[in-house]
C-alpha cells in the first residue's frame, strides 16, 4: 500500500520530536507535535492542547490515515477562524500502530507528557475501550470518532462519540439481510479478537432471529489469519441465502475472494469495518465482492450542505474524496472545539460537562444529539458494491 508523504516525518516527529520537524510543521499547521514550550496547560499555554490517537499504520492503517485527515482538515480550519477562546488548537498526535497495547501508552504520553485537555480516537473498538480506561482515570474528556461497540463509552462518564452504536448498526443489517435480500438463512463469519466483531455479530444475530431468521453456521477467526477455508466450507455446506462478516477491510477481501474460489456465491453483507478503498483493490476483488452491501456512517454524496462543503475541501486538499473515518474524524473535531466554545473554558471537567449537554449539532455525517450513554443518535447509509463500485443503497 502507498504511505502517503506525510507519514514518514509523522512517524519521526511523533516519536521523537525534532526541532526542524517541528518548525516546518508548526508552520504549516497547529499539527502534529509537541506544543510550542512544551507541556503547557490549557490555562497558562498560547496554544490548547489536543490530544489524537490513531492507527496510523499497520494492519489498519486506513483507518487512522483517513480520521486523521479529516480532524486535521477541521484543526485547520478552526485555527484560520482565529481558533478557539482566543487561542490555537495544537493537535499532537500518536501513531498506536494498530497493536493492542499500544494505546493505552500514546494517551498516557498524551496527557502526562502534552498536557492535553481533551483526546480525539480512536476508529477501531478495541482501542478505544483501551485508551478509555486511561482518559476516565485522568478525567479527560475523550471523543472517539467512529468506534461503535457499546463498551467504548460504558468506561465513564468522560467517554462519548461522534457515531452511532453497533446494537442500531446490527439490526440495520439484520432488517436489511430479511427485508432487501429476502435472507432467510445466514451464516456468519467472526473476528473473536475484536470486540467490534462479537459485538456486532451479536446484534446482528438478534436482530435477524427476531425477524424470523436462521443462523446456519456461525464460524470463527482471529486477526492475523489469511486462510479461511476450512470456515468458508462450513459456512458454504450449510447452505445459507447471505453471509454476515462483521470484520475489518483487510481480511473481509481475503474472505470474499475465497469464498468465490471455493463456489460459495451468495452476497457477503458487513458493517462499518469494510469501509476502506483497499477492501475492491488488487486483483479479483472488485469481481468477487460485487452485490456485497455494508452499512457505514457517510457517504460523499449525501446531499446536505455540511456533507457538500466538506467533501469539496477535502478533495481540494487531497485529491480523492473522503471516506466515513474522515467525516467523523473531522466531526470530532469541531464538535470538541464546539464544546470549549459552549463551556466558555478549556478546562478538562467543563469541557466534559458541555461535550455532554450537546444537542442538535449539525455535523457533516448529519444533526446529532448525545444522549444520556454519551452516544449519538445519528442514521446510517449501507452502500453497495456494485458495477465495482461503490453506490449508496439507502439511508436508514
Ligand atoms: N466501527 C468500527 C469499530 O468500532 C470502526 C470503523 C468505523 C470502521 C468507521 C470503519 C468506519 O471498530
Amino acid at each position: 500500500m502507498k504511505i502517503p508523504d506525510w507519514i514518514p516525518w509523522a512517524l519521526g516527529a511523533f516519536r521523537r520530536p525534532s526541532r526542524a520537524g517541528c518548525a516546518a510543521l508548526l508552520a504549516a499547521a497547529l499539527v502534529g507535535c509537541k506544543p510550542e514550550g512544551g507541556a503547557t496547560s490549557a490555562a497558562s499555554g498560547d496554544t490548547i492542547p489536543v490530544g489524537e490517537f490513531a492507527s496510523l499504520t499497520g494492519s489498519e492503517a486506513t483507518f487512522g490515515q483517513s480520521s486523521h485527515n479529516g480532524t486535521v482538515l477541521a484543526i485547520d480550519e478552526i485555527n484560520a477562524a482565529g481558533g478557539v477562546l482566543g487561542k490555537k488548537l495544537a493537535l499532537v498526535t500518536e501513531d498506536n500502530q494498530s497493536k493492542e497495547g499500544e494505546s493505552q501508552t500514546a494517551v498516557k504520553k498524551l496527557i502526562s507528557r502534552d498536557k492535553v485537555v481533551a483526546v480525539l480516537g480512536e476508529v477501531a473498538s478495541g482501542r478505544s475501550i483501551e485508551a478509555a480506561q486511561t482518559c476516565q482515570k485522568y478525567r479527560i474528556p475523550q471523543v472517539s470518532p467512529s468506534s461503535t461497540n457499546p463498551k467504548v463509552t460504558e468506561q465513564g462518564d468522560h467517554i462519548f462519540r461522534v457515531c452511532f452504536i453497533d446494537p442500531f448498526q446490527g439490526t440495520v443489517m439484520a432488517k436489511f439481510a430479511s427485508g432487501t435480500l429476502k435472507a432467510r438463512k445466514v451464516g456468519l463469519l467472526v473476528d473473536v479478537g475484536a470486540p467490534y466483531s462479537v459485538g456486532l455479530a451479536t446484534f446482528f444475530k438478534e436482530g435477524f432471529v427476531a425477524g424470523g431468521g436462521t443462523v446456519v453456521a456461525e464460524q470463527k477467526f482471529t486477526k492475523d489469519d489469511k486462510d479461511f477455508k476450512a470456515q468458508l466450507t462450513a459456512i458454504k455446506a450449510a447452505g445459507p441465502d447471505a453471509v454476515f462478516v462483521p470484520a475489518y477491510y483487510g481480511q473481509v477481501t481475503l474472505i470474499v475472494m475465497q469464498a468465490r474460489v471455493l463456489g460459495l456465491t451468495v452476497p457477503f453483507i458487513g458493517g462499518d469495518g469494510w469501509e476502506s478503498p483497499e477492501l475492491v483493490k488488487g486483483p479479483g476483488a472488485k469481481e468477487a465482492l460485487e452485490g456485497c452491501y455494508f452499512s457505514t456512517h457517510f457517504s460523499p454524496d449525501q446531499a446536505t450542505p455540511q456533507a457538500k462543503a466538506f467533501v469539496a475541501k477535502y478533495v481540494a486538499k487531497h485529491r480523492e474524496k473522503p471516506d466515513a473515518m474522515a467525516a467523523l474524524g473531522y466531526d470530532s473535531a469541531q464538535l470538541l472545539a464546539d464544546a470549549m466554545r459552549r463551556a466558555g473554558s478549556a478546562d478538562p471537567a467543563k469541557v466534559r460537562d458541555a461535550l455532554a449537554a450537546t444537542k442538535d449539532f449539525d455535523g457533516v455525517t448529519g444533526r446529532m444529539t448525545l444522549d444520556a450513554s454519551r452516544n449519538a443518535r445519528k442514521s446510517a447509509v449501507i452502500l453497495a458494491i456494485h458495477n465495482k463500485r461503490r453506490q449508496p443503497q439507502g439511508f436508514v
